[in-house]
């Protein structure tokens, strides 16, 4: 842990969110920005977000698509926030180059005009029909890695996250009315520390246990 940057070492994810705490806009705004500026493939920047908040409206649909032991703690989150991405596009075959006949083949991406490329799907000149099926992993690890940025800017304003992918993924997307090119993957409850002897007697075992990990040398491939 010493090495560890103070921003990294003190996160984790409780259950036991303070009910009376609220996430204001400001903290929401930083929380998003840190989100928005996450690399991506391509800078494809593929996640979408539901921000909702203890009991407005939103806040409710999303916790009632989470499971019912879920619900026990993460009803006292400020806020509950679908952390999407957009489907997978469809296949296209990348566009023909436009070399001259004689010439050199050029590289059919190189090829692409600037305004056609601005005016085009983001990924609609790097997804081929053999790589389509890869698509979808890569969003989802690019959503992962916003809503990463997410839980440390959280983490500097002294707010905490705890991240739910056991959640009802078509009742959310139907609840919440969602485009139908974007697919939610994970809940993420937000708030400040509340009283861990204020959780169910199971929920407080889970809180007060040891945090483990691997060894680093045991992820070590090579
Ligand atoms: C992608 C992802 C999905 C998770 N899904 C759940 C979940 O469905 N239910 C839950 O209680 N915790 C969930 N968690 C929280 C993990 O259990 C937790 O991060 C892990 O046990 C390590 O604990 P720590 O975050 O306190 O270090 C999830 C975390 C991540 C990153």
């Amino acid at each position: 842990m010493a090495d560890l940057t103070p921003l990294l070492a003190v996160r984790w994810s409780p259950l036991a969110f303070d009910p009376t705490a609220e996430l204001t806009a400001a903290e929401a705004s930083a929380l998003l920005e840190a989100a928005r500026w996450a690399p991506s493939h391509g800078n494809v920047q593929p996640w979408r977000f539901a921000l909702g908040r203890r009991d407005d409206e939103t806040g409710k649909r999303i916790l009632a698509n989470l499971p019912a032991r879920d619900q026990r703690w993460a009803r006292h989150a400020a806020a509950l926030l679908v952390a999407a991405h957009l489907a997978d596009p469809p296949a296209t075959a990348p566009p023909a180059a436009t070399a001259a006949p004689g010439t050199a083949p050029v590289d059919a991406f190189e090829a692409v005009d600037a305004e056609a490329f601005e005016a085009a799907p983001v990924d609609a000149f790097r997804i081929t029909p053999a790589d389509a099926f890869e698509a979808g992993q890569r969003r989802a690890y690019d959503l992962g890695q916003a809503v990463a940025h997410l839980s440390v800017q959280a983490t500097a304003l002294g707010l905490y996250v705890h991240q739910l992918v056991d959640v009802d993924h078509a009742g959310l997307a139907a609840d919440l009315d969602l485009p139908a090119e974007v697919r939610p993957h994970a809940v993420v409850a937000i708030g400040r520390l509340g009283d861990p002897f204020a959780l169910p007697a199971d929920l407080l075992h889970r809180e007060t246990g040891l945090r483990r990990r691997h060894r680093v040398a045991d992820l070590m491939l090579r």
